[in-house]
């Protein structure tokens, strides 16, 4: 692991990223629970969480370490991220020295940054999150910012270890409706990891759904050492021949970034997205359907399929806790 950092997976090779779930397999085989007495995590949501709370809290526990939860402007000041505002709306307090304030009370801090999808070559390129990192001088987890979610990708590597599937299977994410528009960040990091994994990666979306040129070209180059491939189509017909797993999420439009209107106009007629027991009619058999919570049932992914065999979606959220605690113990172990 880069010194003290957990910010992306692309930071890491297939044989580190297999290091660290060798890790969590040792963790989950043999507790520490000493292993992190008396290190202090400090978590900042600056959105709403409900598996990365709860699972980064509950790893730093179980490992023998304590945890503090700042969700700015609830019961704390308002954080104010903007550079060179006049600070006379609601927040009371810049990043500028909340973040290092909050970075010296404890020995690494996480935090929770989501995009602001107004503009999609800042997103892309991380820079709000960029920008917080920058402020702090201790360990850091990304825990879900404008274009990546590494420890989702992690859990999501390690429930297909789980669920045996083999590096070279059919690896389809899939987009799926939402009332309103979502950020990149599951998505790339989705991709990422099944390239990274040496899957035969279909991206498959509505037009105007496309991923960014710099999420696929980064993709295609994990592809590349992996020996897996990239590729992204509107046919949901050739998409899902074969496929082994069928990774459903959904995201706002690209074409029409930042256009709540045009976004909406778009989405209007793609309801039939929605993943359903017939989705999988070409599938190869056994084909599982992954997600990485929350979903919307009947919007999304139909009943028929959360609530059926192939749907690994609890295993998924349970390696975040697995993970996330080989990650901690990665940053932290004196
Ligand atoms: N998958 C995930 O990150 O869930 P939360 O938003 O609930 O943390």
């Amino acid at each position: 692991m880069s010194p003290a950092r957990f910010l992306d997976l692309a930071d890491f090779s297939g044989d580190e990223v297999r290091e660290l779930l060798a890790l969590a397999d040792r963790l989950q085989r043999h507790p520490e629970p000493q292993a992190l007495a008396g290190r202090i995590l400090g978590l900042v949501f600056l959105n709403p969480s409900l598996r990365t709370l709860a699972s980064m809290q509950a790893g730093m526990a179980r490992l023998g370490g304590t945890s503090f939860v700042i969700t700015p402007g609830q019961g704390t000041w308002a954080l104010e991220s903007r550079l060179g505002v006049r600070m006379d709306g609601a927040a009371a307090e810049h990043i500028r020295e909340g973040l290092p304030v909050l970075a010296s009370y404890c020995d690494a801090l996480g935090i929770r940054a989501f995009a602001e999808g107004k503009d999609l070559a800042a997103d892309v390129a991380d820079s709000g999150f960029r920008a917080m990192a920058a402020l702090i001088d201790k360990p850091l987890v990304n825990l879900e910012s404008a274009i990546n979610h590494p420890c989702q990708a992690l859990a999501d590597w390690k429930t297909l270890d789980d669920e045996r599937v083999p590096a070279r299977a059919k690896f389809v994410l899939s987009w799926v409706p939402h009332p309103r528009a979502l950020p990149l960040a599951v998505p790339a990091a989705a991709l990422h990891m099944a390239a990274l994994r040496g899957h035969e990666v279909v991206v498959l979306r509505p037009e105007g759904f496309a991923l960014p040129p710099a999420v696929m070209a980064r993709a295609e180059a994990a592809a590349r050492a992996s020996g897996g491939s990239v590729r992204e189509t509107a046919d949901r017909q050739s998409a899902l021949a074969g496929a082994h797993v069928v990774y459903a999420k959904e995201w706002g439009s690209t074409a029409h970034y930042g256009d709540a209107a045009a976004d909406a106009a778009l989405r209007a007629g793609l309801g039939d997205w929605q993943v359903r027991e017939s989705t999988f009619a070409s599938a190869a058999p056994g084909c599982r359907l992954m997600h990485c919570l929350p979903v919307r049932r009947n919007v999304a992914v139909a009943d028929e399929v959360l609530d059926g065999p192939r749907s690994v979606v609890l295993r998924e959220a349970h390696n975040r806790l697995v993970v996330q605690m080989a990650v901690l113990h990665r940053l932290l172990k004196p």
